[in-house]
């Protein structure tokens, strides 16, 4: 549970809200400090949030070069900005610190950073809204999502801030991963046919990236293992860049024994050329044939080396709806989770459809749902079964 927020109240009709959270963060038993923005003013009693935080609120004041952002971060382990408007989510997108708030953002790593965002729904369907969003989950600030329904300005749509209860739940099982290594592979592998060429498939790495990212916001440490990956991954992972399976087989070993936690998000590649070509292949006869060879099964020989107290997780990508191969390879290779997913629903797409296996029999489901959410309730999943979700 964490302990000291900061909560960073800016220009949202939701404002109205905070003295609610505040109420429920307090009954957890965090510590709660305010800084309002100018526009937040007029929305929340400064009296009530005084009284209700216990604290002093923070406004920015007219010595604004005073150390008191400097100060609330030092001692703020999460700063949680609800409402968030499009404005400040684009400032901290950015790296604009104009106001106390924003200062304060980039004071504090991203990973400590949690936004409620609240607008309306055209500024939040807005692409600059939406990239700027992107950008924040990429350096691993953790953005929770908007609920739906009418929203102050009349309209029904997107927009409208999370309730209360469900910001607590979010920043306090933020950091369930807190203290815990976590080691991710992530993208495609690449096996080299001759100096130019090479056999890979498509996989983007966003499942990893995202892994990654929610990994992150959940306090842990993370080593990425990543192939040649288009998505970006996070600012605050490790990351280990490998091309061919064997590679990757190296980098994953020797880290292994170190860490909790090992998902094997990467598509990795079954075969390799027997031979690489010292040059270029050049152009001739009708037909060309490159005779491939077996790569080590790299999840399965994890599978034989892992303690007791690790989890092993895979990814099976089928090309057809039977979950039972999953299955079958979940307990061949020894994984505790096996995460079953379709090739059309999968590669090198935003969203997903996921079954979690576990291999006492359970499992659930997620329908064309945002890689985001997959990773972080895939997460959640795991930090349940290292013991520490309720800690
Ligand atoms: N995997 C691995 N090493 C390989 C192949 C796959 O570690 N050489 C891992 C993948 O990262 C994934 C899991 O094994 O987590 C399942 O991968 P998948 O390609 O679905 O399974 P395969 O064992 O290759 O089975 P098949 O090709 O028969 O579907």
């Amino acid at each position: 549970m964490i302990t000291r927020i900061v909560i960073g109240i800016t220009g949202g009709i939701a404002a109205y809200k905070i003295p609610h959270l505040i109420r429920l963060l307090r009954k957890q038993g965090a510590a709660v400090k305010v800084v309002l923005t100018h526009h937040a003013q007029p929305l929340v009693g400064s009296e009530t949030l005084r009284t209700l935080s216990d604290n002093p609120v923070y406004h920015d004041s007219e010595t604004v070069y005073d150390m008191d952002h400097i100060r609330l971060a030092q001692w703020g382990e999460l700063l949680l900005i609800a409402p968030a408007t499009a404005n400040t989510i684009a400032k901290v997108a950015h790296g604009i610190g104009d106001n106390l708030l924003t200062t304060l953002a980039l004071a504090f790593k991203p990973s400590q950073v949690m936004i409620a965002p609240a607008m309306n729904t055209a500024m939040w369907e807005n692409s600059a809204t939406q990239e700027n969003i992107a950008v924040l989950r990429r350096r691993g600030y953790q953005v929770l999502p908007v609920g739906s329904g009418e929203l102050a300005c009349g309209d029904d749509g997107a927009g409208r801030m999370l309730e209360p209860e469900e910001i607590v739940k979010a920043a306090g099982g933020g950091r369930i991963l807190s203290g815990r290594r976590l080691l991710i592979s992530s993208g495609p592998t690449e096996e080299p046919i001759d100096p130019v060429r090479v056999i890979t498939n498509r996989s983007s790495g966003r499942m990893g990236a995202a892994l990654a990212q929610a990994a992150l916001a959940m306090g842990a440490e993370v080593i990425v293992v990543s192939g040649p990956a288009t998505a970006p991954l996070p600012a605050g992972a490790t990351v280990i860049p490998v091309r061919t399976a064997a590679e990757m087989e190296v980098a994953l070993s020797e880290r292994f024994s170190d860490v909790d936690v090992c998902i094997m998000a990467a598509a990795v590649s079954d075969y390799r050329p027997e031979k690489v070509a010292s040059e270029k292949i050049r152009r001739s006869g009708e037909t060309l044939s490159i005779r491939l060879v077996m790569n080590d099964d790299i999840l399965a020989g994890l599978g034989t080396k892992k303690g007791a107290s690790q989890l092993l997780v895979g990814f099976s990508l089928e090309s057809d709806g039977d979950s039972a191969r999953a299955r079958e390879k979940m307990n061949r290779k020894k994984c505790d989770l096996m995460v079953f997913n379709r090739v059309d629903q999968a590669l090198g797409t935003a969203t997903t459809t996921v079954t979690v296996l576990h291999r006492n029999g359970t499992q659930f489901t997620m329908e064309n749902t945002d890689k985001a959410e997959v990773a972080r309730a895939l997460l959640e999943r795991i930090a349940e079964l290292l013991g520490t979700a309720h800690e």
